[in-house]
């Protein structure tokens, strides 16, 4: 068997795992082919082949791997959201592309701000139309599809404030939670604190990206002022040892993305990135793709890339699996029934 076959076999072994992702964006799990239709049909003026879009929307070898490149590539990708059956498409095939990499409970974010922007759609439609496709297309499907609003950190509060009582009204729905995301470097959370605190009294479960593009401290941050129940990515935690006590106290799930991650220069290689330093420290790791559309992956590979590069056993991948279900914004009936299944599946 040459290299590549054993590479080829490996992946597949990862695809065959039942899975579960609690942190992936919707803006950044475009499909290209979609995009070069919608381009088509709104007289979007990009560039017309696949490749030469590629460059635009996602990550290439030869980009420097910083966070500002990461971040850019939404920019591009925001041309794209020009009418109601553009939004409805781009859920539904996030969807679909989850089942067929056999992810089997996802919960999918979306960022209404940037979806509303390019045409001024009202925010409140913008969530119906989201709801409606992730409900039908996870009917059609294999696989338990909630949802998250995003807020971005650039934001005024009074968007955020919006968004998370549009989000409340829409728990019924299967909004589960609200997440703060963006630029971490640059803007601090505090103008956000008690929005977040509304929405978690209002019954919406909290994630905050914290400790990805700004130090660990923004982790302590996020537990202790924003109520964070969960970390997007939290890779950073181990730059103060207290920090690493307190999440491993409370069990703080961290949604940890190991491309994206390298990708938008947290770390200088995958190969150092501390994914497996969490988990001996006793940190709740569990492993997402985030973008993968911008980061050109599945699921199936960051499973792959924490076993067969960062050397994270398979029984230990498949336990961090369970933890990820365990970790679910869902109710205890749904969630007992879930990690059943999983365990059934993955043969633990
Ligand atoms: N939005 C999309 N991907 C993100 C990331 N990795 N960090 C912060 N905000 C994001
Ligand atoms: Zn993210």
């Amino acid at each position: 068997m040459s290299a590549a076959d054993r590479v080829t076999a490996s992946l597949n072994t990862y695809r065959a795992l039942p899975k579960v992702e609690l942190h992936r964006h919707l803006e950044g799990s475009l499909r290209l082919d979609t995009m070069l239709d919608v381009a088509q049909q709104h007289g979007i003026t990009i560039p017309a082949d696949v490749l030469r879009l590629s460059t635009l929307v996602q990550i290439q070898e030869e980009d420097k791997f910083t966070f500002q490149n990461f971040l850019g590539k939404f920019n591009t990708l925001r041309l794209f959201y020009r009418s109601p059956d553009v939004i409805h498409r781009i859920t539904r095939e996030a969807v679909e592309d989850a089942a067929k990499d056999n992810v089997k409970y996802m919960e999918l974010r979306f960022t209404p701000v940037a979806l509303s922007r390019a045409e001024r759609f009202p925010l409140h439609d913008v969530m119906d139309w989201v709801i409606s496709s992730a409900q039908e297309a996870s009917k059609e499907q294999d696989v338990i599809v909630k949802l998250i609003v995003s807020v971005n950190r650039h934001e005024s509060a009074e968007i955020a404030e919006q968004v998370a009582w549009l989000a409340a009204d829409h728990i019924k729905d299967g909004i589960v939670g609200m997440d703060l995301a963006g630029n971490e470097a640059d803007f601090p959370s505090q103008p956000f604190y008690g929005i977040f605190k509304e929405a978690k009294q209002a019954g919406l479960h909290i994630t905050i990206h914290a400790g990805e593009w700004g130090p660990g401290y923004n982790v302590r941050e996020a537990i202790e002022e924003i109520g964070a129940e969960r970390i997007g990515h939290g890779v950073r935690v181990l730059d103060d040892e207290s920090i690493v006590a307190l999440a491993r106290e409370r069990q703080t799930a961290f949604e940890v993305c190991i491309t994206s991650n390298y990708q938008s220069g947290v770390f200088e290689s995958l190969e150092t990135h501390p994914l497996m330093e969490m988990y001996d420290a006793g940190l709740n790791v569990t492993i997402n793709s985030d973008d993968p559309s911008i980061s050109r992956i599945t699921l199936s590979h960051e499973y792959y890339t924490a076993c067969e590069d960062l050397k994270m056993p398979q029984s230990a991948l498949k336990q961090r699996i369970v933890a990820a279900a365990q970790a679910a914004f869902i109710g205890e009936t749904e969630k007992e029934k879930l990690v059943k299944r999983l365990e059934k599946d993955l043969k633990l």
